[in-house]
């Protein structure tokens, strides 16, 4: 029988990765009041909020930038993408094995999803590989540096950010300068060029940087700016460019929200079609 009580490392607040993703999809539940909204994120998931306090106060420009040097060189070795998802699969925390999905498993979920829908091939690839960032895991980033919700440093925080009252343990609410709307960047500057928060998202986005059209990267730097993709903040830094992708990226987020069942896709009956497919799009080996 699963236990769900073990005690979590400080640092760990949630019992696994998932259970952000699986949060999400509660937030965002068609039809659910606004008023059920506080309710549901501070009461009845507290290993949730936790994890957004340490998220908030932890993920300041200085941090950010000290992530991005260490990982946007791409350093870590060469995988291709079927290698990096069987790395992935070896992230074990404290799951289900008889109802929870591997990693491997909801990948094919996502883009299964995607390719039902007729959606083209580019797009297929993207879901699958959206989340093989949580790699960082693996290389022992913690779980506030590699999943959540992420959001612009180096300017105003967005109150439209879930939990934004813990930004105010953040050491940049001390900076004039980063709380400023516009902060470091000037206006409609381009998303692209607005530093992230550190996570799962924006690192796939530079390890595939290459081989996929700017729409696929929209969907992969972004999937988790929901203040931006859902409830339209940070319009001001916004530029013509980032207009034209928001679709895409909202096309995108209900694949990544609700296609998380719990019928397990068939790997290896699956493997062949999606080895033809990244042989389409990317060379024998990534650097990661
Ligand atoms: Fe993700
Ligand atoms: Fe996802």
């Amino acid at each position: 029988m699963h236990m769900a009580t073990t005690p979590q490392p400080s640092g760990s607040p949630l019992q696994k990765l998932d259970d952000w993703d699986a949060f999400l999809e509660g937030r965002y539940k068609e039809g659910k009041a606004q008023s059920e909204f506080r309710q549901y994120d501070a009461q009845a998931n507290p290993g949730v909020a936790e994890f957004y306090r340490l998220n908030h106060e932890k993920q300041t420009l200085d941090y950010v930038l000290a992530k991005e040097k260490e990982y946007f060189g791409l350093h870590r070795g060469q995988k291709n993408i079927w290698e990096a998802a069987d790395y992935l699969n070896t992230l074990v925390d404290d799951s289900d094995p008889d109802t929870d999905l591997t990693q491997i498993e909801h990948l094919l979920q996502t883009s299964e999803a995607v390719r039902g829908d007729g959606h083209p091939e580019w797009m297929i690839v993207t879901a699958f590989v959206h989340d093989l960032g949580k790699v960082l895991c693996l290389y022992g980033e913690p779980q506030w540096g590699v999943v959540g919700d992420t959001f612009p440093v180096g300017c105003a925080w967005s109150d439209q950010i879930v939990f934004c009252e813990y930004f105010k343990g953040n050491p940049d609410a001390n900076v004039p300068e980063y709380q400023s709307e516009y902060g470091i960047y000037k206006p409609a500057c381009g998303l692209e060029n607005v530093h992230m928060s550190f996570g799962h998202d924006g690192y796939i986005a530079e390890v595939l940087k290459s081989y996929l059209p700017d729409e696929a990267l929209y969907m992969l730097r972004f999937h988790s700016f929901y203040a931006w993709h859902r409830h339209s903040a940070y319009a001001h830094l916004m530029n013509r460019k980032d207009e034209r992708m928001l679709g895409w990226v909202r096309k995108f987020n209900p694949y990544d929200l609700y296609s998380k069942g719990h019928t397990k896709p068939d790997v290896k009956q699956l493997k062949p079609y999606y080895e033809d497919l990244f042989a389409k799009f990317f060379p024998d080996q990534i650097a990661w």
